[in-house]
C-alpha cells in the first residue's frame, strides 16, 4: 500500500503530489468523497491503511470535515492534509476536525513534499503512542482518562456516564478505576458498595495476575467493572503512579475500554493515568476560572508530550446566560472544543442517587450530549483492532 492517499485531485494536482510523494501515491477515483472512514478503506485495493490522506479541492468543505474528524477519532494513525483556499473560517474547521496541514490548491512540489513529510512524522507519533507496549499482550483496549485541573467540574459524572454508555454499546467491554485515589466518589455516584477498592487491586496477587484482579472488580447492574476508590485518604496514598501504570496495561489487556476518573489536577497518578492513555477527556466548567486552569494544563501537558493521540475537549456546565461562548473558550485555550454539556437540574439528582443518566433512556439535553461523548468512542474504532495494530506494527 502507498504511504499517500491522494483523493479529489485534479490531474495537475495529481502529478504535483506524486512527485513530491516519490510515486508512491494511490489516487482515488474521481468521485465523491467517502463521508465515513470504512468506505474509505474498503476504495484502498489492500485494505492497508496510509499515513497521509490527502484531499484536493474538488471535494465540498463539509464532507471534507465530515471525513476528517471521524479519521481524527478512529484513526489517528492517519493524518490528513488538506488543499483548499485558505479562508479563515476554513482554517479554523479543519483545526477543530484535527486537519493536519491546509495549502493552497496551488502549492508547488516542494511545498507539498514538506507538507507529506510533516504529516507523516506526525502519524508515526500518534501510531507510536498507540501501539502496544508490550506485544505478547493478547488485546490492548483503548486507556480514556478523564482529567481536568479543578475539581467540580463534572469529571465523576462524566467518567461514569461514558463507561455506562460504552458498556451498553458493548457488553462486559469497559472498566471504570476511580484514581481519585483520597476521595473518589465512583462507587457512591454508581450506587456500588464496594468488596475491595483500589489498594486491594493494586498491591498483593491482584498485581500478579490478570486473572485475579479480575476477581477484585465490583460489577455494576448495567455489565460495567468498576475499580472503585480507596476507603480512606491514607489508604489511597500508598497507590502510586507505577502502580496505575501496572493495573491499566492489565486491564487494557482484558477490557476494550478502560475508562479513568481522576483527582482534580496533575497528581503522580493521573500523570501515570495520561502515560498509558490512549485517549483524555480534558474538561472544564464554562466559565473564566476553568477555562484558563484548562489552558495552564494543556500547556504543561504540551510541554511534557502527554497529550495522547485522541483528544476530547469537553465543557460541561454551559449556560447561554454565562456571557461565555465556545468560539471565545476555542480561542483562550488554542484548540477546538467537541462536545459542550449544559449544566442540567437532571444532573444533581442523578448523582445523589447513584444513578448514571445513561442508565436511563432520558431525552434531556445533558443525555443527549452524553450520548454523543459515547459515540465518539464507540463508533468502530478502528486504532484498537488487530488487523491495524499488525499491519502498522510490521511497518514500523
Ligand atoms: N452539567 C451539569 N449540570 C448540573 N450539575 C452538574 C453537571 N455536571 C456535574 N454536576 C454536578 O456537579 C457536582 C460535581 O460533579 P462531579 O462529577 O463530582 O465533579 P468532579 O468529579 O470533577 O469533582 C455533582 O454534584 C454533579 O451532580
Ligand atoms: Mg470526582
Amino acid at each position: 500500500m502507498s504511504r499517500v492517499v491522494l483523493a479529489a485531485a485534479g490531474d495537475d494536482l495529481g502529478r504535483r503530489v506524486t512527485a513530491a510523494a516519490d510515486g508512491d501515491v494511490h489516487v482515488l477515483p474521481a468521485g465523491r468523497l467517502p463521508g465515513d472512514p470504512a468506505r474509505l478503506f474498503e476504495q484502498l485495493v489492500d485494505g492497508e491503511l496510509p499515513e497521509v490522506l490527502v484531499i484536493g479541492p474538488e471535494a465540498a468543505a463539509a464532507e471534507v470535515l465530515g471525513l476528517a474528524a471521524r479519521l481524527d477519532v478512529q484513526c489517528p494513525g492517519i493524518s490528513v492534509v488538506l488543499l483548499a483556499r485558505p479562508e479563515p473560517e476554513l482554517c479554523q474547521a479543519a483545526m477543530r476536525a484535527g486537519i493536519r496541514d491546509l495549502l493552497d490548491p496551488g502549492a508547488d512540489v516542494d511545498e507539498i513534499r514538506a507538507a507529506l513529510d510533516r504529516a507523516a512524522h506526525a502519524a508515526a507519533g500518534r501510531r507510536r503512542v498507540l501501539r502496544p507496549a508490550d506485544d505478547t499482550s493478547r488485546y490492548t483496549g483503548r486507556v480514556i482518562t478523564v482529567a481536568s485541573p479543578k475539581g467540580g467540574v463534572g469529571k465523576t459524572t462524566i467518567a461514569t456516564n461514558l463507561a455506562v454508555g460504552l458498556t451498553s454499546s458493548a457488553p462486559q467491554s469497559t472498566v471504570l478505576v476511580d484514581l481519585d485515589v483520597q476521595f473518589g466518589d465512583v462507587a457512591s455516584a454508581l450506587g456500588l458498595v464496594p468488596e475491595y477498592t483500589l489498594p486491594d487491586a493494586v498491591h498483593g496477587p491482584a498485581s500478579q495476575d490478570t486473572m485475579v484482579l479480575k476477581t477484585f472488580l465490583t460489577q455494576h447492574p448495567s455489565g460495567l467493572y468498576a475499580v472503585c476508590g480507596s476507603e480512606s485518604p491514607a489508604a489511597g496514598d500508598t497507590v502510586t503512579g507505577e502502580d496505575v501504570s501496572r493495573l491499566l496495561a492489565s486491564l487494557a489487556r482484558e477490557f476494550r475500554y478502560v475508562v479513568v476518573d481522576t483527582a482534580p489536577g496533575l497528581s503522580e497518578q493521573t500523570l501515570a493515568a495520561l502515560d498509558r492513555a490512549t485517549d483524555v477527556v480534558m474538561l472544564s466548567s464554562m466559565d473564566v476560572p476553568g477555562v484558563r486552569g484548562l489552558r495552564k494544563e494543556l500547556d504543561v501537558l504540551r510541554e511534557l508530550c502527554m497529550i495522547p493521540a485522541g483528544r476530547h475537549v469537553v465543557m460541561n456546565f454551559a449556560d447561554p446566560k454565562g456571557g461565555l461562548s465556545v468560539r471565545d473558550v476555542e480561542t483562550a485555550i488554542g484548540t477546538g472544543v467537541d462536545v459542550v454539556l449544559p449544566r442540567s437540574s437532571a444532573v444533581p439528582p442523578s448523582t445523589n442517587q447513584g444513578v448514571p443518566l445513561l442508565e436511563n433512556g432520558g431525552r434531556d439535553p445533558m443525555t443527549r450530549e452524553l450520548r454523543r461523548l459515547v459515540s465518539r468512542f464507540a463508533a468502530t474504532p478502528l486504532v484498537g483492532s488487530s488487523r491495524y495494530r499488525a499491519k502498522h506494527r510490521a511497518a514500523s
